[in-house]
């Protein structure tokens, strides 16, 4: 699953680069992130669009769950939210990201349910 959300993400980087003929800043990542999601179906995420309207910090944060500070090094979410995580609530990606992103469209609108945001492909 780590390789096929990697290629996925340069896919993107690749992807925006070649439709505007830019490259994006090097620190703010890809403008969109395709999740493969499993078989509930691909999730695209429009970081961009996120970016735009909130803080990095509302969703990146440091070693130890510490707050984003600019500049900081950006991990991927796994790189933590993995079984060798304590908190059971928390030990998936796929759980770190379910409570980030629906948390948040619960309080201030955004998709929350599967279909809306899986789609098979
Ligand atoms: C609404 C949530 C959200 C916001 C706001 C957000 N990001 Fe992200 N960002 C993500 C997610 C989700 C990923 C993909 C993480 C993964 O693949 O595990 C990501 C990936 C990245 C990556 C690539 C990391 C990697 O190794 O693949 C960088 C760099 C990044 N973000 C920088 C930023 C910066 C800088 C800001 C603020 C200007 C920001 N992000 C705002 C959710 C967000
Ligand atoms: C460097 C390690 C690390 C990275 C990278 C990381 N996290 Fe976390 N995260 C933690 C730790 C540690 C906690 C606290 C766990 C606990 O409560 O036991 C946490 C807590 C959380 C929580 C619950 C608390 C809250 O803020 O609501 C969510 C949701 C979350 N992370 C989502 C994410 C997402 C989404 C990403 C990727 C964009 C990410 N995390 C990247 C270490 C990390
Ligand atoms: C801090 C708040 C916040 C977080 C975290 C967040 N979102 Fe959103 N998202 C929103 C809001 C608000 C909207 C509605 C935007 C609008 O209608 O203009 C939205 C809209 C969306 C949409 C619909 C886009 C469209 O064009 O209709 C998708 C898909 C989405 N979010 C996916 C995600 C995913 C996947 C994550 C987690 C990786 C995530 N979001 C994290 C606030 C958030
Ligand atoms: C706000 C967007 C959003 C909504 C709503 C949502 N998901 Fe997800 N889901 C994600 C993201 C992002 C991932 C991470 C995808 C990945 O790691 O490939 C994910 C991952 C998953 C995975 C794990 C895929 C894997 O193989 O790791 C399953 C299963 C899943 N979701 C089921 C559901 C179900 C069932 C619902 C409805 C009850 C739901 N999701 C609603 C965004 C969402």
């Amino acid at each position: 699953m780590r390789r096929s959300r990697f290629a996925s993400v340069v896919c993107a980087v690749f992807f925006a680069m070649a439709v505007s003929g830019i490259a994006c800043a090097a620190d703010s990542g890809p403008e969109t992130i395709e999740f493969p999601g499993g078989k509930k179906g691909v999730v695209t995420f429009n970081h961009k669009q996120h970016q735009e309207k909130f803080k990095c910090g509302e969703c990146h944060h440091g070693p130890g769950h510490s707050d984003y500070t600019e500049g900081m090094e950006i991990k991927k979410c796994e790189e933590c939210h993995n079984k060798e995580m304590a908190n059971k609530k928390l030990n998936k990606p796929m759980k770190a990201f379910h409570k980030n992103c629906k948390g948040c469209h619960k309080e201030q609108g955004g998709p929350t349910k599967c279909k809306e945001c899986h789609v098979k492909k």
